[in-house]
């Protein structure tokens, strides 16, 4: 059964396609509980689509060896899940209303139950990944352990307004472009492709996943919650600073002036928030933010230059 939602027509690589468009089946059965509750939250996100980047990278990945789709399947489901468990989590920790163009799971059932059901898909990953050795379950386990590290850093830096833009982009790094170097490596693994190919691979994820971040942290600044499915302006609300941000309030002129008398406190009120928001839309740090995103996006191509 595929559904509106599980949409891989984007897909340009006939292989990489005909995968992704079996995933959302796969992902549905590898989630499966006898519970009903834990069960229609484990679907939630799962049925709503999403972009399935990180499967897509995989088996991209996985076609510069031997493409064998039934490890390639369990490998790519699990990254998903693994994926979709730390944005149950995120979603607690941000405290987000929305997700995927509806309440998110905290919204419409609580912290407590989301993240049981966030620790459910994690649990379900780790199950996939163990029917796949060695190798790829320490690679994953690592993955995920930089997850958390970045998470706690970016906890650990709300209001901080002294963070440094290497500090920042590490966190980024860890946090996000961590599971878009992962899919890539697993996929070169697993298919058996070379360690040229690999490396290239893992550096065109990294470098993918530093642009995709870096333009969410703009698009949550200048998106309209209609078209991104999610809340807007919540990582300023929360204290963390996003490389818009960190630029707009080290401008020496009027509006950086404001923002640092505005921000770095654990409390804002919403018209102050309001006010924030819009001098760091006006701000030179949305455009120079999108330059990095390209560099990063070039080096990205770069690297597959290679394969
Ligand atoms: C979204 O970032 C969140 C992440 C990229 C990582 C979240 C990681 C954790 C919660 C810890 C690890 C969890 C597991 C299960 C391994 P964002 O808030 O910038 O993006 P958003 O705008 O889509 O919410
Ligand atoms: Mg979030």
């Amino acid at each position: 059964m595929r559904t509106a939602n599980d949409n891989s027509d984007w897909l340009v690589c006939e292989q990489t396609r005909l995968a992704a468009a079996q995933l959302g089946l796969f992902l549905r059965k590898a989630v499966t509980a006898e519970d009903v509750q834990i069960r229609v939250m484990a679907l939630d996100l799962i049925e709503r689509g999403g972009k399935r980047l990180r499967p897509s990278l995989l088996f991209l990945a996985a076609t510069y060896g031997e493409f064998v789709q039934e490890p390639l399947m369990r490998a790519a489901a699990a990254l998903e899940l693994v994926h979709i468990a730390s944005l149950y989590h995120d979603d607690v920790m941000d405290r987000a209303p929305m997700r995927r163009n509806g309440a998110s799971v905290n919204a419409r059932w609580g912290n407590a139950l989301a993240a049981l059901a966030g620790t459910y898909l994690f649990a379900r990953a780790s199950a996939l990944l163990a029917s796949l050795g060695d190798i790829p379950n320490q690679m994953a386990s690592q993955a995920s352990v930089e997850l958390c590290a970045g998470q706690l850093q970016e906890v650990e830096n709300a209001y901080n307004l002294e963070l440094t833009e290497a500090g920042h982009l590490n966190m980024v790094v860890r946090k996000t472009a961590t599971l878009f170097e992962l899919p890539c490596r697993l996929g070169a693994h697993l298919s058996g492709a070379s360690a040229p190919h690999a490396e290239a691979l893992a550096t065109y994820g990294r470098h993918l996943g530093l642009a995709f971040q870096l333009t969410d942290d703009v698009l949550d600044l200048t998106g309209k919650a209609s078209q991104l499915g999610k809340a807007t302006g919540v990582d300023l609300r929360e204290g963390v600073y996003s490389l818009p941000v960190l630029r707009a309030v080290r401008q020496q002129d009027a509006g950086g002036q404001r923002l640092r008398e505005l921000l770095g406190q654990a409390w804002l009120a919403e018209e102050d928030a309001q006010t924030a928001l819009q001098l760091v839309r006006e701000s030179a740090g949305v455009a120079s933010t999108l330059a990095v995103a390209r560099e990063h996006a070039q080096r990205a191509r770069e690297a597959l230059a290679t394969l």
